[in-house]
């Protein structure tokens, strides 16, 4: 096992630190910036259908839920087709209204998940397109669908996914260039822009790998904190219920993960000394309204813990901690915004003695309702 797991410590480490690999690996074939080749094999089949779609249901559970709340963003944006994101669990059970114009988009690591793979019989059974993002290779839910796209993350061994939601992410980010651009959406230019800034992001997650040193130092001073809030807006608020989900799965410290703008609706109450709030505050189209949102924080003494683009000034002169990544489009920023969050829930389990690869309750792959 000390083999497999590569020198790291943990299989988890292992996978974060993977990324830039997985995340290459998983744009591998299907595109070139240089020769403006952008091909996806499982779309190309479907292309009339996608360009056509009505809508398009994303069904997901966990993690990958995530995913598919990126791909939200990503797919109104650059497709402008409208996206609505389902816990598989409770769309297969409340009569969901779906015709043959809709594409339903399962999104597992595992290909295993009994409420995803139940979501997509039924959707399946009311005449939908139905489109698999797997990560296992012959997967039930790979075999389920009509077309797919396989990330390529290679083995996922933590059951807290790490390298399998990027690879979801970097895949759903390539369907929603391929179809903006096919539907003329997405104009040359800005396809472009986004083919050769998607290029440098293995490059940029190597990068933010090794803001490692500095997090165990900001892990060791909230490792003993009971509750933690994650605050994010636009693309990265899908990621700050990522940040939240990975803390709670794998340390048992309550985490909640919230749109920033909403914290005003409630989590606001909660917000004392003792209470660390991540902010994921990049240098995006949001960002001067999470300027504001940190300035409530700060206003009722919480501990910022932000996580910003480099070189920005004015929210460190109000963090208590300032995690800088590198820059990059705020389509893309999911992609890297997440490295620190996960090497954040890693060092405080490991500190806290809890077993991280195999947290308590959890199983990698739920295949019971
Ligand atoms: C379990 C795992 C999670 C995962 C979720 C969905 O809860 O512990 O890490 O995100 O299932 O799994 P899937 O294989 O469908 O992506």
């Amino acid at each position: 096992e000390s083999i497999e797991k590569g020198g790291y410590e943990h299989f988890m480490l292992k996978e974060i630190f993977e990324q830039p690999r997985s995340i290459l690996d998983s744009m591998r074939g299907r595109m070139i910036a240089e020769s403006n080749h952008l091909m996806m094999a499982g779309i190309r089949e479907f292309e009339n259908k996608f360009v056509n779609a009505n809508r398009i249901i994303i069904v997901a559970c966990g993690t990958s839920w995530h995913a598919g709340l990126v791909a939200e963003y990503l797919i109104e944006d650059l497709a402008r087709i409208p996206v609505e994101v389902e816990y598989a669990s409770e769309f297969r059970y409340r009569n969901p209204i779906i015709n043959e114009k809709d594409i339903v988009i399962a999104i597992s690591q595992s290909g295993e998940t009994a409420d995803t793979l139940a979501a997509l019989e039924l959707a399946k059974s009311k005449g939908a397109t139905i489109f698999g993002i797997c990560n296992v290779v012959g997967s039930s839910i790979a075999r389920a669908t009509d077309a797919g796209a396989y990330t390529h993350a290679g083995p996922e061994i933590g059951v807290a996914s790490t390298k399998a939601f990027t690879a979801q992410v970097t895949v759903l980010t390539l369907i929603a260039m391929i179809i903006g651009s096919k539907r003329g959406t997405l104009e040359t230019t800005k396809l472009r822009e986004l083919m050769v800034e998607l290029e440098t992001i293995p490059n940029k997650v190597e990068e933010a790998l090794k803001l490692n040193e500095q997090i165990i130092g900001i892990s060791e001073q909230y490792k003993d904190a009971t509750n933690f809030l994650y605050l994010g807006r636009g693309y990265n608020f899908p990621v700050a219920l990522e940040g939240a989900l990975k803390l709670k799965e794998i340390s048992y410290i309550h985490a909640e993960g919230y749109p920033a703008a909403e914290m005003k609706h409630g989590p606001i109450a909660l917000i004392d000394e003792q209470m660390p709030v991540v902010v994921i505050a990049t240098k995006d189209s949001s960002y001067e309204k999470i300027v504001s949102n940190v300035q409530e924080v700060k206003a009722r003494k919480g501990k910022i813990i932000a996580i910003v683009t480099e070189g920005d000034t004015t929210i460190p002169a109000m963090a208590d901690h300032v995690i800088e990544i590198p820059e990059t489009s705020e389509h893309l920023m999911p992609l890297l915004s997440v490295i620190p969050l996960q090497l954040l829930s890693y060092h405080i389990a490991v500190m806290r003695g809890c077993n991280v690869d195999q947290p308590r309750n959890l199983a990698k792959s739920v295949t019971v309702e």
